[in-house]
């Protein structure tokens, strides 16, 4: 995969992609980013990338121009790009998101910043994307989020792909369970017994009753779509109305 990111601070990128994870996925080529400063296509000797707002009111827009410009450069050859623009009342990014986006040839992620884009950059976006609601001084934070998630789908980025399959939202949008490693009691607190049992069975049925357990108590609209579109097995119902019974009697923890 081929990432390009429009950005007007590139220097904001160097750990991210030099470090862990996403720095040996950049190191073995599993993703190519190639992060492009705005103002090298901007017209004017000063490089200026952003002007004030048609109509008054506070703070800078980034104008158009250099942003056509570079994109015009960098999609000069090869496969187009799915185009992302990053504001803050774009849709919010989820896993869903990030495993469509991991199988795209190429991306661009336009970073905003200021009071945002000029609204014509729109002509060039595919999605605008939110990290949540809030808001942030520049899209190179979300532009982050958004390829750490996605780059860490890649296939070989992550040593154990099976770690992928219990991660949170990647079976049917359940929550993982918890984690626990040595030493077995820590000042005064013990890891629960079945994990220490060596019985596979039995462990994964408890890691089970911890995911439903979670997603419960957090995000119960999971689960009533999940009983709804009858996507929940025998197993899996029976141990959620036991969860449910614990909760009526205020045994739940
Ligand atoms: C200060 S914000 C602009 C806020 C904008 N004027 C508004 O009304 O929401 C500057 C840039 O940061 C990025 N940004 C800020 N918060 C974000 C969020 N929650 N998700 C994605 N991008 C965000 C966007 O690229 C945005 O254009």
């Amino acid at each position: 995969m081929r990432i390009d990111v429009l950005t007007v601070l590139p220097g904001l990128f160097d750990c991210f992609l030099s470090e862990g994870i996403i720095g040996k996925a950049v190191q073995s080529g599993k993703v190519e980013v190639n992060v492009v400063n705005i103002r090298d296509f901007a017209l004017d000797k000063h490089k200026v990338v952003d002007d004030v707002p048609y109509g008054g009111g506070p703070g800078m827009v980034l104008k158009p121009e250099p942003i056509f410009r570079a994109y015009e450069e960098l999609t000069k050859e090869g496969e187009k790009p799915y185009v992302i623009l990053t504001e803050p009342w774009g849709e919010t990014f989820n896993q869903d998101m990030a495993l469509e986006f991991s199988k795209k040839e190429r991306l661009l992620i336009i970073c905003g910043r200021y009071e945002g884009v000029d609204e014509r950059v729109k002509a060039l976006v595919d999605r605008e994307v939110s990290i949540g609601d809030y808001v942030l001084t520049g899209g190179e934070l979300p532009a982050m989020v958004i390829m750490d998630a996605v780059i860490r789908l890649l296939p070989g980025v992550l040593g154990n792909e099976e770690s992928l399959k219990a991660d949170s939202f990647m079976d049917r949008g359940l929550l993982g369970y918890p984690n626990y490693t040595r030493p077995a009691e820590f000042r005064g607190m013990k890891v629960p017994e079945v994990l220490l049992s060596g019985h596979h069975k039995k462990i994964e049925l408890w890691r089970k009753e911890q995911s439903l357990r979670k997603t419960l108590k957090r995000k119960p609209e999971v689960i009533e779509r999940l009983k709804k579109e009858g996507m929940l097995t025998k197993e899996e119902l029976r141990i959620l109305e036991k969860i449910e019974r614990e909760m009526e009697g205020g045994k739940e923890s």
